[in-house]
């Protein structure tokens, strides 16, 4: 391997992060010269690398394309037998507002599932009115517009359904176990590296839902900039930067075919006991936070176990029990 190509090779295992020349000369046992013109020749083949005085050099951030074709081979190979998965309308861009807010707008146009994903968003939503930070070629945003003719006291499950897909799908393109942190994130090596957001229309005469969204943000990868500073401490990524980029394609193929399995089959391919299993809650103490006003401030209690609507049960110190649903409260690990 020439000295290039070794430089080449370091740029990209450095991901986003600056190496040094120095650094990279003595990984190679070469002068920091002999790196320089290394350097000098990579540019000339038109890699674009940022050099910057007392931080040394990486490869600069080059766009991440959403690719339908590789989403939908995953889906062909892994999911052939599921019928119902043959003709879902995939719509997938680069940069959009929100990928929630397409589903809402299409929604308009008839009752037609659809699943809309995208490479950057710039108006990225979280729960709570927060935002959600959505930056180019490092995470994966999709939402999934459903019609499921069901009561608006079902939602939460699809939340819930959605989680358990969603790290069932990670567990089968990478290897990687994650766990989800009730009602909604999911969290690896006790970083959130999902959220999930879940939305819908309910008719105020019999409570049912006329559609459901369901969007889903992944940090694949660290940001190129790194994450925000409001969020630095508890965000996380799933992959090291270097890891090949078809593995987001993959990603979002198994995810459909995950989550669809258990939206049309809940029979064969339940989700609850799974979502359960990976409940990073159960058996901690948990401080709630109440929305509102409606449940005591702060309070502190041991997660019991998550009931079949997806509630949260814990024990109080004074040995009351509750059951918590989503929309009420949030709690923080103790
Ligand atoms: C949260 O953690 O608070 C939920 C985040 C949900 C983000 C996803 S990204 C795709 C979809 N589009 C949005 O605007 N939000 C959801």
């Amino acid at each position: 391997m020439s000295t290039k190509e070794k430089v080449y090779d370091i740029l990209k295992e450095s991901g986003s992060n600056f190496i040094s020349g120095e650094e990279i000369a003595n990984r190679i046992y070469v002068t920091r010269a002999a790196v320089w013109k290394a350097i000098k020749s990579l540019e000339k083949e038109d890699i674009k690398i940022e050099a910057i005085t007392n931080k040394g050099y990486r490869l600069m951030e080059t766009e991440k394309i959403i690719n339908k074709a590789a989403i939908f081979n995953e889906i062909n190979t892994e999911y052939a037998e599921f019928e119902y998965l043959k003709d879902i309308h995939i719509e997938a861009f680069q940069t959009v507002g929100s990928t929630n807010d397409l589903a809402r707008e299409y929604a308009n146009n008839g009752e037609k599932e659809a699943v809309f994903i995208a490479d950057c968003q710039t108006k990225g939503r979280g729960r709570k009115g927060r935002d959600f930070y959505s930056p180019t070629s490092t995470g994966l945003y999709m939402s999934f517009l459903l019609f499921p003719h069901t009561d608006f006291a079902h939602a939460t499950n699809y939340t819930c359904m959605a989680a358990e897909c969603i790290c069932r799908a990670i567990k089968k393109v990478t290897g990687i176990d994650t766990k989800i942190k009730w009602v909604n994130d999911i969290y690896y090596n006790d970083k959130k590296i999902a959220g999930i957001l879940t939305e819908g229309i309910a008719s105020l005469e019999d409570g049912r839902l006329s559609h459901v969204i369901i969007g889903a943000g992944i940090n694949i990868y660290t940001p190129y900039d790194g994450f925000p500073d409001d969020i630095k401490k508890k965000a996380g990524a799933l992959l090291a930067n270097n890891v090949d980029s078809e593995v987001r394609d993959r990603l979002a193929g198994a995810i459909i075919g995950e989550f669809y399995k258990s939206y049309k089959e809940p029979d064969k391919y339940p989700f609850f006991e799974g979502y359960k299993e990976k409940s990073m809650l159960v058996g901690n103490y948990v401080k709630i936070l109440p929305y509102g006003d409606s449940k005591e401030k702060n309070d502190y209690a041991l997660v019991t176990g998550i009931d079949d609507e997806c509630r949260l049960l814990i024990k109080y110190e004074d040995g009351r029990t509750d059951a918590l649903s989503s929309g009420e409260v949030s709690v923080v690990k103790y």
